[in-house]
């Protein structure tokens, strides 16, 4: 498939920098989008339980979400791996990999991590997808929820992305407004959301 040409790129950034000085921000529209900022962000926003949340991966698209939680007083964190696009990121922003959030959270100190877009986008290596959902298993509270946004399509898996051993200690996590913990998306890349929940396990003669 292939994408805009470059004047096209251009004009596009050109336009995205001239509505950002006047802070209009920018967001990408399709399908998955649609998902995630109609129908899987107003959910979190809105509960209460979901106060500490770690967004994975920023980009101009993105920058936008960061008022959205902060305006709704939710201790949001972004995390991304290249420092240039710390621009793009929240007030509270972390630059390093997400395969090493125990650096930067407490265990059980989080109630959410969105990770869109970023399995096959440059979190690729076996080792490193590993470490990055081991971790967020570390860092999640009990009950907390970990979503993943990917591409199921061969150029965007590096792996099958159920055979993932770190998201086996997870269990799937009915997103209520999709009544599902696996939402395929309508979208030439077959973007899947999958949701999981830690469930800590029960003590002895608890
Ligand atoms: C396709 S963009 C997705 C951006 C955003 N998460 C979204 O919802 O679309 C992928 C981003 O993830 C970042 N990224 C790749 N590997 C990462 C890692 N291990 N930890 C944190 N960010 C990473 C890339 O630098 C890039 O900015």
């Amino acid at each position: 498939m292939r994408g805009p040409t470059l004047p096209a790129r251009i004009f596009f950034r050109v336009i995205r920098g001239i509505k950002s000085t006047f802070g209009v921000d920018s967001y990408l529209k399709n399908e998955d989008r649609r998902i995630l900022e109609q129908v899987i962000f107003p959910y979190f926003l809105n509960e209460n339980d979901f106060q500490n949340v770690l967004f994975v991966g920023c980009h101009w698209y993105t920058k936008g979400y960061n008022k959205w939680f902060e305006e709704k007083k939710k201790n949001y964190w972004t995390i991304e791996i290249h420092p240039s696009r710390k621009r793009y990121g929240a007030k509270q922003h972390i630059i390093d990999g997400m395969q090493n959030i125990c650096c930067h959270f407490s265990p059980s100190s989080l109630d959410l991590i969105m990770c869109n877009g970023v399995f096959g986008w440059g979190l690729d290596a076996r080792s490193d997808v590993e470490q990055a959902f081991r971790e967020s298993f570390v860092c999640l509270r009990d009950g907390g929820v970990l979503v993943v946004g990917w591409d199921d399509i061969d150029e965007r898996r590096p792996f099958p992305f159920d055979r993932c051993r770190s998201l086996q200690k997870f269990q799937p996590f009915v997103f209520p407004p999709l009544a599902r913990s696996r939402y395929v998306t309508d979208t030439p890349y077959a973007h899947t959301y999958d949701f999981f929940v830690k469930r800590g396990t029960p003590t002895v003669g608890g």
